[in-house]
């Protein structure tokens, strides 16, 4: 038998990947732009055992059902066929944040899971092949391999499509503070919400704009200029949601507290607060402050009615090896 251990953290997309070229690939429609999130963590354990006559997979000290499964399953299939390994794995993979409420659990399960499988598996891969295969397993995973703030260039085929890291964890001190309104499973994932974009008609002018909001958001990034910043991931947050809206069936992720929390942050940008919201497929808003203003927006945030609880977050490093 042969285990290896990994940690990798989600990431927030301050640039979204919304839509496919490849959905097999998961080549994305654009590109797209994120930050780590060092406090949220999976932590996945893969033993390769000749023992075992299929995979098995534990979420969180349970079995995970059939859909998860099915996914895991296929993406060891590939970790096989590169290694030429044959056996069946055992998967345990723990979050110490709640699954399936807009925190995408997918990235950092998919990019632990990519560094313990190929390790498990005798492979030794380089962190852009390590960010292609997790791209395979969930497209954002491909962003919590590399350290910090990272880019996924969208690449038209498997060999071009990685992330890399434009800044380093410790570049700049964004803080995000994750409104968390609902903690139900959503109803239409974003596996399903990809396929769903190019039915909305704006989609094609997000995705031809795509290479200007990044340049934007990038600089703004590399010189910590926070009213740019805030400006290009707001615009970009609702732009994705203008889509998801206006998909044919229509995607509506929002709930009364999310609206709310949106209008709390423009009046607090207003008045002079370094502060900007940005939503993924989900009702929870991710407020992103500076360092200084953390403890205030979180005071504040649990004022809104709706709102059940604040998760805070630094700037994250890359996926990693640890003693499992
Ligand atoms: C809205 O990476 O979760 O969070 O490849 O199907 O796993 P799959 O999709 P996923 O999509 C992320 C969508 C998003 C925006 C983003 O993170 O860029």
């Amino acid at each position: 038998m042969t285990a290896a251990t990994a940690l990798a953290h989600p990431n927030i997309a301050f640039i979204k990947y919304w839509g496919d070229k490849d959905p097999v690939l998961r080549i994305p429609a654009n590109g797209s732009l994120s930050m780590n999130l060092d406090n949220l963590y999976s932590l996945t354990k893969v033993s390769f055992d000749p023992e075992l006559v299929w995979d098995e997979l534990f979420i969180d000290g349970q079995v995970a059902g059939d859909t998860a499964h099915q996914r895991v399953s296929h993406f060891l299939d590939h970790v096989r066929k590169l290694s030429g390994i044959a056996s069946k794995a055992r998967v345990e993979s723990e979050n110490n944040f709640p699954t399936g409420v807009g925190v995408a659990s997918s990235a950092s399960a998919f990019a632990a899971l990519s560094l313990a499988a190929s390790r498990a598996a005798g492979l030794d891969l380089d962190e852009r092949s390590l960010s292609r295969l997790a791209r395979r397993g969930s497209g954002s995973a491909c962003r919590s391999v590399p350290a910090g703030f990272v880019e996924w260039q969208p690449g038209e085929d498997d060999e071009r499509s990685y992330a890399k890291s434009i800044a380093p964890a410790d570049h700049w001190q964004l803080y995000d503070c994750i409104a968390i309104i609902s903690q139900e499973h959503k109803e239409t994932g974003s596996q399903e919400g990809h396929r769903l974009a190019d039915s909305s008609l704006l989609q094609r002018t997000r995705v031809e704009d795509a290479p200007r909001r990044l340049g934007l958001c990038r600089e703004a990034i590399l010189k910590r200029d926070f009213e740019a910043f805030a400006d290009i991931v707001e615009f970009d947050s609702n732009l994705m949601h203008a889509v998801m809206m206006t998909s044919q069936p229509q995607l509506f992720y929002w709930l009364p507290a999310t609206i709310a929390v949106m209008q709390a942050v423009s009046e607090w940008r207003k008045s002079g607060t370094a502060v900007c919201f940005t939503i993924d497929a989900g009702p929870n808003v991710h407020i992103i402050t500076l360092e200084e203003n953390s403890p205030g927006v979180i005071a504040d945030l649990m004022h809104i009615p709706g709102v059940k609880k604040v998760l805070v977050s630094r700037p994250g490093a890359g996926v990693r090896l640890v003693n499992g």
